[in-house]
């Protein structure tokens, strides 16, 4: 494994000798590589513990007595206790290897909505409240939930500037508050809602809590033991883990209501012709073989991040999101979306007159990579009176000069468009 050593503030040098992939020409330009949201590099670190795992210790887990067997068991689980730690999981939790987060948020809500040996968790007439600056992840299943259950959907709505507000939130609890979900990053905008807060006022009014921590787990991790959350889902590939990988961690009891969706191998205790006993957390909601080289891949990109530093990541990525947010919002007829969001790495912008687009591709001919579009969060964009936005999302790897090309490279492509 190639040693790294680093200073704080980032020695940006060592870091991304970790990344050789960003060290390329796209249309003749060096890369800039800003779609980090959507998903970020892998280090050499991450790729080598993967190989080492597929050449030294490939094989299925917790059903073989022979040696490569009891290993791949070993690292999984090795994995599992050192995520748990990444999060800052206690005792009382659990924590459930899924694809990613849209597995896991779909795990929760299908699993708090199906019928199962027990009545469905959620019931007629019970209440559903999801943050109005969800990713379509932490929406559709909720609203396939509620049609399931006859149950009824509410949505905690952000003001102009895409803020979410307490009071709000305390005025739509009610004594049939069942669920509350919200993120701890919004993918489209870069908010980072006050969820501690929420999360808590929603939890002191009886309701399972939810947090969605795709966009923060790479930078700012949400620690469990220090939340009112039950239960928290985050992905591999936006933590410069691996894709198809992600988790579902929470307290016990909560895992314990969810309805398992995939039966098969792994999960059951006891099978019958005519029915199985399920086995306990965290079997019971992994049937099938899991993605063992990833959870080993997962594990060593927190042991990076750890490595590097998380509050030397997280000052470097809000330091890159500030400027950038300064920059674009002082080009004439951009308007930048959450301008006061200080606790994120994504900036996303639109401007007057121009489709994003048109930009995406302007910049891509620079080397530039950000993304465009609805970003899954097509009713919050439509709320603020947008359909679409450019986004640029930043890493530990970025620069102040890509930071720069990219305010340049907006300059340029809107001049050419306008
Ligand atoms: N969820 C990813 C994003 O926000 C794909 O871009």
């Amino acid at each position: 494994m190639a040693e790294l050593r680093l200073a704080n503030p980032l020695d940006l040098a060592a870091v991304r000798a970790q990344f050789p992939g960003l060290n390329q020409q796209v249309n003749g330009m060096p890369l800039a590589y800003l779609d980090n949201a959507a998903t970020t590099q892998m280090p050499l670190a991450v790729q080598e513990a993967m190989r080492h795992f597929e050449q030294h210790d490939r094989a299925n887990i917790h059903r073989g007595m022979h040696a490569l067997s009891q290993r791949a068991t070993d690292d999984f689980e090795r994995a599992r206790q050192a995520l748990e730690r990444f999060v800052g999981a206690g005792p009382g939790h659990e924590l459930v290897f899924t694809s990613g987060t849209t597995d896991a948020l779909n795990l929760v809500a299908g699993g708090l909505s199906s019928p199962g040996t027990v009545p469905a968790w959620i019931r007629p007439g019970d209440e559903i409240i999801v943050s109005g600056l969800e990713h379509h992840a932490n929406l559709v299943p909720w609203q396939q939930a509620a049609r399931r259950c006859g149950a009824v959907l509410r949505i905690l709505l952000p003001d102009g500037q895409g803020r979410l507000h307490a009071e709000d939130l305390a005025r739509l609890l009610t004594p049939r508050t069942r669920i509350f979900a919200v993120t701890a990053c919004a993918n489209a905008t870069g908010e980072r809602p006050p969820y501690e807060v929420l999360l808590a006022l929603a939890a002191d009014a009886g309701a399972l809590t939810v947090l969605d921590a795709a966009q923060a787990v790479g930078h700012e991790v949400p620690q469990l033991s220090a939340l009112a959350c039950d239960l928290m889902a985050f992905s591999g590939h936006k933590m410069l883990g691996p894709m198809g990988i992600g988790a579902l961690v929470g307290r016990r009891e909560a895992l314990d209501r969810l309805v398992p969706l995939r039966f098969g191998g792994d999960m059951v205790e006891w099978v019958g012709w005519d029915e199985a006993r399920f086995n306990d957390l965290p079997s019971r909601l992994e049937g099938g073989t899991p993605n063992v080289g990833a959870a080993v891949g997962l594990a060593a990109a927190a042991a990076f991040i750890g490595e590097v530093g998380r509050e030397a990541i997280d000052a470097h990525v809000r330091a890159l999101r500030a400027k950038a947010a300064a920059g674009l919002a002082a080009i004439e007829g951009v308007t930048v979306l959450a301008p006061n969001s200080s606790a994120s790495a994504i900036v996303s912008f639109a401007a007057a007159g121009v489709h994003p687009h048109d930009i995406g591709t302007l910049l891509d001919e620079q080397g530039i990579a950000v993304r465009t579009g609805h970003h899954c969060a097509q009713p919050l964009l439509d709320h603020l009176g947008l359909g679409s936005t450019t986004r640029a999302s930043f890493a530990l790897y970025n620069t102040f000069d890509e930071v720069e090309r990219l305010r340049i490279g907006v300059e340029r492509a809107l001049k050419l468009l306008r």
